[in-house]
């Protein structure tokens, strides 16, 4: 038989980028493939969840089983979650635009000769802060990513502590890494100091799926 360690549960997923609009045809985004949140997504599933993933525009496919709710900016994608709670496990994987256009153009900017004027650019929401600062309706787990450059652990736990999640997935995106876009990833397990599990662990080089499937194989055993 197959076990089911998520049977029961809601798993709330973010993945992919945010395009931010500047124009009708033009936006802001980065090199998020979504393949990592996708992969936790499919994991959750296969481990019996229910699971909502909430995506920003990517180029890959659906995982089976999972219902996919499609988003374009980081205002979106925060709307999308809080319509999606309550859940028992919270994954934000997504790269969200820190900053978006302060005004998106209602035509499309010409190009006339002149430059254009300067983008002004404001903060978007933080999705993960605020749905682990909520004081009702906290998923009981609440994780995110980071992905660092330098000093990733120290980085992790300031972020968790910055943040009020309950878990870091580190990842090292230093150049020449090709986790951003490729399909492997070398993570640190990040916990907040205090909390439940050992402090940091480090897994090897795996595929963006197998880190899924351990991300939630993880998280089950932390439920349960
Ligand atoms: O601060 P930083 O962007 O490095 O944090 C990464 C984590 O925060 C990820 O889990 C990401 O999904 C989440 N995040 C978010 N909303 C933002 C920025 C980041 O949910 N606006």
């Amino acid at each position: 038989t197959v076990k089911k360690p998520l049977a029961g549960r809601h798993v709330l997923v973010t993945s992919g980028p945010t395009h931010e609009a500047i124009d009708p045809v033009r936006y802001l985004a980065n090199r998020s493939s979504g393949r990592q949140g996708h992969a936790v997504a499919a994991a959750a599933a296969e481990a019996g969840a229910r699971v909502t993933l909430v995506s920003g525009p990517v180029a890959i496919p659906d995982p089976a089983g999972v219902t996919v709710v499609r988003v374009e900016s980081a205002r979106e994608m925060l709307a999308a979650v809080e319509a999606a709670l309550p859940a028992d496990l919270a994954i934000f994987a997504a790269a969200v635009g820190d900053w978006r256009p302060a005004e998106t153009r209602a035509g499309k900017i010409k190009k006339d000769g002149s430059l254009p004027a300067p983008l002004q650019l404001v903060e978007n929401p933080d999705i993960l802060a605020t749905i682990a600062g909520r004081s009702e309706g906290r998923p009981p787990l609440v994780v995110g990513f980071a992905a660092e450059t330098d000093d990733v652990i120290g980085n992790a736990r300031r972020k968790i502590a910055r943040k009020g999640c309950d878990w870091i997935v580190a990842n090292d995106v230093s150049a020449g890494g090709g986790v951003m876009g490729g399909t492997e990833n070398t993570v640190h397990l990040v916990a907040r100091e205090g909390g439940v599990g050992k402090d940091v662990e480090t897994w090897p080089k795996l595929g963006k799926e197998e880190v899924g499937r351990r991300l939630v194989a993880r998280f089950a055993e932390l439920l349960a």
